[in-house]
Order: structure tokens, then sequence, then C-alpha cells
């Protein structure tokens, strides 16, 4: 079976062709992030339009590096939600345009439990249950899964999510827009630092809390004395440290109050070379066998999209 996948869900333009729910065939992605850098943060009106133009093309584009023939598709899969309006509506009217022309079924994707779904895209599956951790730009939640259909929810970030964070204080630092990477890259130039941050524990909670430590990162930020206030690679670098360390935690108590021995992690944020780095490290400690999607499957794509639907259409 041969699914077309789009997303929409943010600054993103993604398309892409999955067979048999798990083998990546193509997986096309572009982004208006560049016309986003200086305002610091998505500008919703421009995301839509320039999906808009580029929704057409990067269709096609996925199609032809799956080397299909648009009738060879058995199936149409889109985020339905969440994300921004504008952005999901060019995705799901272009689906539903495409299914209904093609006659073939349209099948809408939740866009978080996609993120967790790339972990299947994959020859080696995931057993399940098991704890899944979604950490992105929008969204940090603990879920609790019995099959991937079914996702209980344990706990998620009372105010940013993780991304978030990553961006503000990258913003903060003078680092630019989206921060995560920027931050990864800086924090791995030291290896240790007097500094340090900590996120509110919020114990008795699977829940998570990111914008005191923005705050505490920025009055930091701010001391005039050069020497206590360090260099911006080993603010980078505590601050790294606090948000992984509580991902960590927080995720591995999950697997351990469930007695899960599987981990999935997914979203922007699981790119993270630290929090990957820590997990793997930590997990196999607990006996815990802890799935990471390659990275082009952890930031926002159209694969697990039409993975997750394909999935579905069976
Ligand atoms: O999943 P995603 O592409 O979009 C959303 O659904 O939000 O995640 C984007 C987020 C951004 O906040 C970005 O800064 C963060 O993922 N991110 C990272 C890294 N790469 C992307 N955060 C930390 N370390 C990274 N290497
Ligand atoms: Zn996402």
């Amino acid at each position: 079976m041969h699914v077309l996948g789009i997303e929409t869900s943010c600054d993103e333009t993604a398309a892409a062709v999955v067979r048999d729910a798990r083998t990546v065939l193509s997986n096309v992605v572009t982004s208006s992030l560049k016309e986003h850098q200086r305002y610091g943060g998505v500008i919703p009106e421009i995301a839509s339009r320039r999906q808009l133009e580029f929704m057409y093309p990067i269709v096609q584009e996925a199609l032809a590096q799956a080397h299909l023939d648009i009738r060879a598709i058995d199936g149409v899969a889109v985020t339905r939600a969440p994300g921004l309006i504008g952005s999901l509506l060019v995705g799901v009217s272009f689906a539903r345009a495409l299914a209904w022309a093609l006659r073939k079924p349209l099948v809408e994707v939740d866009h978080i439990e996609a993120h967790a779904y790339a972990n299947f895209l994959c020859e080696e599956q995931p057993t399940l249950p098991a704890v899944v951790l979604v950490v992105s730009g929008g969204h940090t939640s603990l879920y609790g899964v019995k099959d991937i259909r079914h996702f209980k929810l344990l706990g998620k970030t009372i105010d940013d999510a993780a991304g978030e964070a990553f961006d503000k204080v990258a913003r903060i630092l003078g680092l630019g827009y989206p921060g995560g990477p920027a931050i990864d890259r800086l924090a791995k130039t030291v290896s240790e630092t007097p500094i340090s941050f900590s996120c509110a524990a919020l114990s008795g909670t699977w829940n998570f809390s990111f914008s005191g430590i923005k705050t505490a990162v920025l009055y930091h930020w701010r001391k005039k004395d050069a020497y206590h206030r360090g260099t911006v690679a080993q603010v980078a670098h505590a601050f790294q440290k606090s948000v992984v360390d509580i991902l960590v935690q927080k995720s591995l108590a999950a697997c351990r109050k469930l007695k899960s021995k599987t981990l999935l992690i997914g979203g922007g944020v699981a790119a993270n070379s630290s929090l990957r780095k820590h997990l793997q490290q930590r997990a196999r400690e607990d006996g815990i066998n802890v799935y990471l999607p390659r990275l082009d499957l952890c930031m926002d794509n159209a694969a697990m999209i039409a993975g997750l639907g394909s999935h579905m259409l069976i």
C-alpha cells in the first residue's frame, strides 16, 4: 500500500510517500523559516501563504522521488491538528480535493501521535506498551501507549514547550531562530561549567514547566559582571543540561511506574544530541529500550503522517 502524506501544521510544507506503513520512499520538506527569522517566531499569515504556493510542487516532488505516478497512490493522509489554523486549512483542503479527485480514501492524522509514529518507520518495530515523550516547539507531553491508536496523557507542560524554551533562550543569548540547533551546537563546545540552572520538578505529577528556567537565564545573562555571567556557550550548556535532565528523569520514572520496557521519543527536540546521548545511557542502565527517530524524522515531516495514515488505513 502506498500512502501520500501531507503536513502543513507550522512553517513547513511537506509531502512524503510511505509503503506499507513503514518504508519511506520519499520525504520532501520545505519551509518558510527564513522569512520568520527576523520576527523571532513564526508569523501564521506568512506561513499559510507560502504553503499555498509550495503545496503542489512539493507533492509532485514527493511522487517523483518515489518514482510513482499519482494514480498508484492508495490513500492520502493529512495532519488535521494541532497547528496553525490557516496552515492546517491549506493542507487539509489540498488533501481532501486530491483524495476526492483520485477516488481514494482520505485519513486525517493527529500531529503529535504522528511524531511518536516516526519510531515505526523502520524495519525493527518497537514493542508496545510504551511510554511516549513528544518534545517539540509546541508540545511537551508524556503518554502511556497500549497500542498506537490509544494515547493516554500522563502529563504535559503547564507553560512553555521544551522547544519553545530553547527558542526563547537562544533569543536571549542572541543566537537567532530556531534556537534548538544553535544551542545544541554551542553547548557541545564546553564540557563543564560552574553555572547551573534547574527546571521546576513539579514533583508528584508528570507535568513539566520551562518558563521559570527561561526567566532564570534572562536574569543571569543581564548580570554586569562578565566573570560570573560566563560565556554564551557556558550558559547554553547549563540551560540544555537542566532541560535534558528533567526530560530524561521524568520519562524513565514513567517507564518504571508503568512497568514499560519501551520508551519512544518524538518531536524536534528529540534531535538534540545531549538528550539522545543521555537517554540512551540512562535507559540502558534501567534495562529500557529507548527508540529515537532518525534526525529528519524528528523534525516536522510528512513521512510520519503518511506512516500513521497507512497504519490507520490498513
Ligand atoms: O517538531 P518540530 O519540528 O515542530 C513542532 O511541531 O513544534 O520542532 C521544532 C522545535 C523548535 O523549537 C526547535 O528549536 C527544536 O524543535 N529543535 C531542537 C533541536 N532541533 C530542533 N531543540 C533542541 N536541540 C535540537 N538539536
Ligand atoms: Zn511537530
